[in-house]
């Protein structure tokens, strides 16, 4: 718990950034298995915003997994705090004013729920990558499914680590329902519809 510091409010702030930008600021919450398409998905959004000139940062797990969260591994405890960091820049990137497109298999309800508690109402839009394991374990785009089976890999989610799949996201993308791409264009859309851009 912190204790002797006050929060600072400084004067140009969320508002002012977010004007400046022409858009308002949201986290577009990716989560799902390994392999179920997050970061494709995240990826083609984020080109789509770029190139109608939006302000956007993606965090994608593999990534992140190299610095900010290069001393955690893959039990329960550390996935919790995976998701608190993330959260947490998440946060200060909306009040940058940024499009914030996160790809984590956040696998805890209650994680992605304390990423949502810390933005204001409609800022956070969790979307389901809902596509099931079986599918995922066919692409295996690392190998790692499979070394998950033969047990070089331990926790891994689906297989000897849990998923709580979302009661009630905002978007919940059934697997062979459209491409990446239709996707990513629907998403964009709803950005637009929401009046974020
Ligand atoms: S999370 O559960 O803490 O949200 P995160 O999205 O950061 O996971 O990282 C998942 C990525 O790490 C996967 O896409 C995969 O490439 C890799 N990975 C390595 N070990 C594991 C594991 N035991 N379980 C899941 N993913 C793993």
């Amino acid at each position: 718990m912190t204790t002797n510091i006050v929060w600072h409010e400084h004067d140009v702030n969320k508002k002012a950034r977010s004007e400046a930008l022409s858009q308002k600021p949201a986290v577009i919450w990716l989560t799902g298995l390994s392999g179920s398409g997050k970061s494709t998905i995240a990826n083609l959004l984020e080109k789509k915003l770029y190139s109608e000139s939006k302000m956007t940062y993606l965090l994608d797990g593999d990534n992140v997994r190299h610095g900010l969260c290069g001393d955690l591994g893959f039990d329960d405890k550390d996935r919790v705090e995976n998701i608190r960091r993330i959260s947490e820049v998440a946060k200060l990137f909306v009040d940058s004013g940024t499009i914030v497109i996160t790809a984590f298999i956040s696998p805890f309800k209650a994680d992605r729920g304390y990423c949502r508690s810390l933005l204001e109402v409609g800022e956070f839009i969790e979307v389901f990558v809902d596509t099931p394991i079986e599918i995922c374990e066919q692409r295996d785009p690392k190998g790692l499914y499979k070394k998950a089976r033969s047990g070089d890999i331990k926790h891994f989610t689906g297989i000897d680590s849990a998923y709580e799949e979302p009661m009630s996201p905002e978007v919940h993308l059934t697997y062979m329902d459209e491409t990446p791409e239709q996707t990513a264009e629907r998403l964009f859309n709803m950005l637009s519809t929401r009046g974020f851009i």
